[in-house]
């Protein structure tokens, strides 16, 4: 299989590379500067790029690409500050240029280069975002394209294969990028672009049999479309020695608990344990309202019971995750100096150490529609593998205040008004995530002659690409009023119907 490695300065889009370049059916890796050397090595890739990244070329200690990638004779491509250390660490030069460049710009090809293959004409839109730029190329190199800006907005050396420009081929406001990023991996490195979901499978199948051998697993499904992926492809690789456990937390949605024991038991025939633990669960919350001690209380007792079940079949010896692809980059962090940040958000957390078990994370290579895809090809229905994300804690974080089994069959009903309304008028898959929010604040209205007293209930929906940043999905008026009717109308304890406008940052997804 062909590998890319990309070699990550600390640019905001690093992992847009990654996609445009596996999109393009080449398997790659991003990886932080300073372990750059050691996984060239291990990784034996066909080509590097080199990302952007906020450094200055001109700064003392600045980071740099490791001389023997520079040295390897592979293809490079280095991109914003990627090709900026490339001069400067070739015998180039680099400065600090007072014309800066943020935004569109256009770039004027000014020299044939397999870079531009199958792109028309001589002037291409590119998205620019820098404060240095090169003024002195190292031997070998000549400029193929110039912006207004930029003299050396795109360079080559065509003998040794490496490249630079100066602009973010890898987000869309350079429409022709992902082609260049495909002419780089196929064309002038030779990739075969046989990477697919097929291939990431069987791929995975036999990992997890030579990591896990006649090993038990266990894997906590909650009905999510990570964990729902981890355990039908651990079913393909083990078949028997995997045992799934599902934990009701009496939080979750209208009918969850069926569709995961009904799709997990009876399609797919996997060993499955399903505890009801919900009067255990709003037990220890009741008169909880603080969001962070709800949070703490419904994960650690999702641990205890989690354990219990497990102990129960006589344990495991490997714990399988739907850990993802971005919880696991070591993005590089400036902020700190140069240390290293590793996101992960284990929802299990705690557990391997205290049961003693070893991680199985099949899916950690994918982003979220790679799992997706994957969940296709493994023939999940596309109803699951297209679900909006749903949190751990569930509807707890959706009830602020003190949560009670009452205001949970409430919010139950609206959400299930609300999201049958998104699938009728064909808006969920526009949509990130969309729920209803149950507010701990009562209103007046008036129903037929009487006077009502009754909850507020919240609407929130977001379009986002990976839940960090959102904007509010913006419905029609029609929509709304229709919605807000059928709430009314149909869910006893609800009066009132509002739209959150909110967008991420400053606002969160959830309530909580
Ligand atoms: P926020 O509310 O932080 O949410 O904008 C971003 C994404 O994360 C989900 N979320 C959670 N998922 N445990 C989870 O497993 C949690 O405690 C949690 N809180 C938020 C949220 O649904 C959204 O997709």
């Amino acid at each position: 299989m062909d590998r890319i490695l990309i070699v990550d300065f600390g640019s905001q889009v690093t992992q847009l590379i990654a996609r445009r370049v596996r999109e393009s059916g080449v398997y790659c890796e991003i990886v932080p500067f300073n372990s750059a050397e050691k996984a060239f090595e291990d990784m034996q890739p066909k080509a590097v790029i080199l990302s952007g990244g906020p450094n200055s070329v001109a700064d003392i200690d600045t980071p740099r690409a490791p001389d023997i990638i520079l040295a390897s004779g592979l293809p490079i491509l280095g991109i914003c500050y990627g090709q900026q250390t490339l001069c400067a660490q070739l015998g180039g030069s680099v400065e600090q240029s007072d014309e800066r460049e943020f935004g569109r710009a256009m770039l004027d090809v000014t020299g044939a280069s397999p870079l531009f293959d199958g792109i028309d004409g001589d002037e291409i839109q590119v998205w620019m975002s820098h404060g240095d730029r090169v003024n002195n190329l190292p031997d070998g190199f000549s400029v193929v394209g110039t912006s207004e800006n930029a003299p050396f907005a795109a360079i080559a050396d065509e003998v040794r294969k490496i490249y630079g420009v100066q602009f973010h081929p890898e987000v869309v406001h350079t429409p022709d990028g992902a082609k260049m990023l495909e002419n780089f991996t196929h064309v002038i490195a030779g990739c075969k672009g046989d990477w697919s979901m097929a291939a990431f499978r069987d791929k995975a199948i036999a990992d997890i049999r030579a990591q896990v051998g006649d090993g038990r697993v266990i894997c906590g499904l909650s009905g999510g479309v990570d964990s729902s992926v981890v355990a039908v492809l651990l079913h393909e690789a083990i078949g028997e020695q995997l045992t799934c456990v599902y934990v009701d937390t009496g939080m979750m949605r209208a009918g969850e608990s069926e569709q995961v024991v009904g799709l997990f038991r009876d399609h797919f025939n996997i060993k499955l344990v399903h505890k009801d633990a919900s009067e255990l669960f709003l037990g220890k919350l009741d008169s909880v309202s603080d969001p962070e001690q709800k949070r703490k209380i419904i994960g650690s007792t999702f641990i205890d019971v989690f354990e219990e079940e497990a102990n129960a079949i006589g344990g495991a010896d490997f714990l399988a995750q739907g850990t993802l692809y971005p919880d696991v980059i070591e993005s590089v962090s400036f902020t700190g100096g140069p240390s290293v940040t590793i996101k992960s958000h284990h929802n299990v957390g705690g557990l391997p150490e205290r049961m003693n078990m070893q991680l199985v994370e099949p899916v950690r290579e994918l982003f979220k529609d790679e799992v997706r895809a994957l969940g296709q090809e493994l023939g999940l229905p596309e109803a699951f593998v297209g679900r909006h994300p749903f949190p751990g804690p569930g509807l707890a974080i959706r009830i602020p205040g003190e949560i009670t089994s009452e205001k949970l069959e409430i919010l139950r009903k609206a959400d299930t008004v609300y999201l049958d309304e998104i699938r009728n008028h064909g808006l969920y898959d526009e949509i990130w995530q969309a729920f209803a929010v149950l507010l701990p604040v009562r209103t007046v209205g008036v129903m037929g002659d009487s006077r009502t007293y009754d909850y507020v209930c919240g609407l929130r929906a977001v379009t986002s690409t990976d839940g960090m940043t959102a904007d509010y999905f913006p419905f029609s008026h029609e929509f709304l009023g229709r919605v807000s009717t059928r709430i009314i109308n149909e869910v006893r304890g609800i009066n009132r119907v509002v739209y959150d406008i909110t967008s991420k940052p400053p606002g969160t997804i959830e309530w909580e």
